[in-house]
């Protein structure tokens, strides 16, 4: 059968992940988070004092990214892939909310964005990929034949990532979670190189009031309709 490349962008916490998760399993694609990516080179330069009180040494993390390593592994025990930095699975570090507040600003550099881009591009040269983040459709794979642009209100998804958080142990005001979210929303739609929109030819989708069944039942029947069945 003919393979896609999907491309899921939006805010943060808008389920992009769960999303192509679903796709890449249905599919049996392969799923990548590039949020997990940059969050691994803000980990990096937190772990090498890079970046103080939300200030970072923007000079000294370009003569350091020859050294960062960013990869992901398969773990078949969970069923996932897992994300390393110099060969360390980092899969659970770089989800608290030290990196969460750090990480857009990592993003905002050009050469780091390089980096990770180039390496993405790869990942999805034979396509066959559900990759999510900020700038899949817009950069990274502007061709993608199915394009999906997530939105929800800001409070439901600063409850989802709440109820995320909490449920793995970690403590945190709902507050906190929400103005991260927010801040980072406006960091991502302001920068300057590679900006969070909703690219042309995007489908946007809502999902504040939508189930999660319901939203795969929407978007598989999207995927299909890119997928001609008759001539694969
Ligand atoms: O999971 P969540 O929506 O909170 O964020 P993420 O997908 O893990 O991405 C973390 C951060 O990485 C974002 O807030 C962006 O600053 C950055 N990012 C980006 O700039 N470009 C991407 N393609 C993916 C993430």
């Amino acid at each position: 059968m003919k393979k896609i490349t999907i491309a899921i962008d939006g805010f943060s916490s808008t389920g992009k992940s769960t999303l192509a998760k679903q796709l890449a399993q249905k599919l049996q694609y392969v799923y990548v988070d590039s949020g997990a990516m940059y969050r691994a080179v803000a980990l990096y330069a937190l772990q090498h004092k890079l970046i103080q009180n939300s200030v970072l040494n923007t000079e000294e993390l370009i003569n350091n990214l020859p050294l960062i390593k960013v990869a992901f592994q398969y773990n078949a025990s969970l069923k996932a892939s897992e994300i390393y930095l110099n060969e360390v699975n980092v899969n659970t570090e770089i989800r608290t909310m030290e990196v969460s507040n750090t990480v857009s600003i990592v993003a905002s550099v050009p050469e780091v964005r390089q980096q990770l881009v180039a390496l993405q591009q790869h990942m999805g040269a034979k396509k066959g990929i559900v990759m999510d983040g900020r700038d899949i459709g817009t950069v990274v794979f502007p061709d993608a034949e199915l394009k999906l642009f997530m939105t929800a209100s800001a409070d439901t998804r600063a409850q989802r990532r709440y109820d995320e958080l909490v449920a793995g142990g970690t403590t945190v005001s709902f507050d906190a979670v929400l103005e991260n979210i927010t801040s980072r929303d406006h960091l991502d739609s302001t920068r300057e190189d590679s900006p969070l929109f909703k690219s042309e030819g995007a489908i946007e989708i809502d999902n504040s009031k939508l189930s999660l069944d319901h939203q795969f039942e929407k978007v598989l029947a999207l995927v299909n309709s890119k997928i001609d069945f008759k001539n694969p």
